[in-house]
């Protein structure tokens, strides 16, 4: 059955009768997880932080709703960074980065980019949604052929079909169905694209396996590591460092906004295709560069993973203690292999119950279901970050635990 925002979405009429269908639907009989869409931070992300709840009342909860796997935000040399930053440019870029938007922290940031993911080259982009948008309408035209794992992220779909070339979505990590689809394309103009980490399931893509294809079908290949960059694999060097094939992948691309806790996305390849994405990609070409303050930050932050490898260390710590609690109290984690630890409920009236209670018992979470997963297999979805104690952890699973079991998610003891 469509959901209530996928049924307002659909309508047909004037604009304005979708929007006023859905307000009053949600008047009437908002889901069960609408509150959870509704929280505002008043301190930030920290493991424990203060949260508005839509009903006016302040809690302090325990943050496993947050991107920002390192949990840097707070970190005093990036803090420093950014106000040193401020002092020097001011704030804000004022253009397009082709225009006046490079600063010199900007062509050190996208140097030690491409030196992060050994490619030749790197582009910044104002935020990682519009940095695919471009990537991929900006190199793809009509004729051409993308080929989409079925779970991408809604940002690489989204610039697939503005480009006008063919989309042809594979079976989630299935290769041996993207091997069939290769088999039957025509097109010169060919590209696989793939998450690096999944962020609806923390599960990997095979890149061994998809740039054994890449060759075999001499496509190019590009792996959207927005999870994985700064996360997994050693030293944070993402989902193609654990396949030991880095160095095969022809576009890299990833987000400040996960791991790093910042915003903006980059691209990394050779040096003539990253030219050529400065004049073609428009939403940078068109739009104004990331803040320099931003840059600065974030280029900070890089070196403080370089060089403290405790944060790296305690992630890594974190998620798989955190996973072998959730699984050994019989949760189904869907494989994941990163921070990203969902649990699998299937059920969006239990689901939206199961987070509502850990709101009302100071755990905030996320929910991933419909447009993002089918409601059949919607899900609860924590992260964990780098700064959550062991203790904080297991305090969360058995809450988690109790409910589960309360909502019958989980059999009875
Ligand atoms: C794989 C992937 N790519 C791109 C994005 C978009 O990044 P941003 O939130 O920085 O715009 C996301 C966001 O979740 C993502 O998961």
């Amino acid at each position: 059955m469509p959901s209530l925002f996928e049924t307002c979405y659909r309508m047909d009429g004037k604009l304005t009768d979708k929007a006023e269908r859905l307000a009053v639907e949600l008047e009437r009989n908002p889901p069960a997880y609408f509150d959870g869409l509704h929280m505002t931070l008043l301190e930030g992300v920290k493991p424990i932080t203060k949260v508005r709840m839509p009903s006016g009342e302040v809690k302090e909860m325990l943050m496993l709703g947050s991107n920002s796997f390192l949990n840097l935000n707070h970190h005093p040399r990036v803090l420093e960074a950014e106000r040193k930053a401020a002092e020097k440019y001011g704030v804000g870029a004022g253009s397009p980065p082709l225009y006046a938007g490079t600063t010199d922290i900007h062509a050190e940031l996208e140097r030690k980019l491409a030196e992060f993911c050994h490619t030749e080259d790197a582009l910044i982009f104002p935020a990682g949604y519009s940095g695919n948008i471009g990537v991929l309408s900006g190199l793809c035209r009509m004729g051409d052929a993308i080929f989409c794992d079925s779970s991408n992220h809604a940002s690489l779909f989204d610039g697939a079909r503005l480009s006008g070339a063919e989309v042809i979505p594979y079976l989630h990590l299935n290769t041996s169905h993207l091997q069939l689809k290769l088999e039957g394309c025509k097109a010169a103009g060919k590209i696989i694209v793939t998450d690096g980490v999944f962020s609806m399931e923390g599960s990997l893509a095979p890149v061994d396996e998809l740039v054994r294809l890449k060759n075999q079908h001499d496509t190019m290949l590009m792996v959207d590591d927005a999870h994985g960059f700064w996360a997994v694999g050693p030293g944070g060097q993402g989902t193609a460092s654990l396949f030991n094939c880095r160095d095969e992948i022809d576009i890299h691309y990833g987000t400040f906004s996960k791991a790093l806790g910042y915003t903006g996305g980059f691209a990394a390849a050779s040096h003539v295709v990253i030219e050529y994405l400065r004049y073609y990609a428009r939403s940078t070409f068109f739009s104004s560069a990331l803040p320099v303050t931003v840059a600065a930050g974030v280029l900070e932050a890089m070196k403080v993973v370089e060089e403290e490898p405790v944060h790296l260390q305690n992630l890594k710590r974190n998620r798989d203690f955190f996973q072998n609690e959730l699984e050994r109290r019989g949760f189904d984690t869907l494989n994941s292999r990163s921070a990203i630890i969902p649990l699998l409920v299937g059920d969006e009236a239990k689901l939206g119950a199961l987070q509502m209670a850990l709101f009302n018992d100071g755990i905030f979470s996320n929910i991933g279901t419909t447009p993002a997963v089918k409601a059949s297999r919607c899900r609860l979805r924590l992260n964990v970050m780098a700064t959550h104690s062991l203790e904080q952890l297991a305090v969360a699973a058995d809450i988690i635990e109790r409910h589960a079991r309360k909502l019958g998610i989980l059999p009875e003891n």
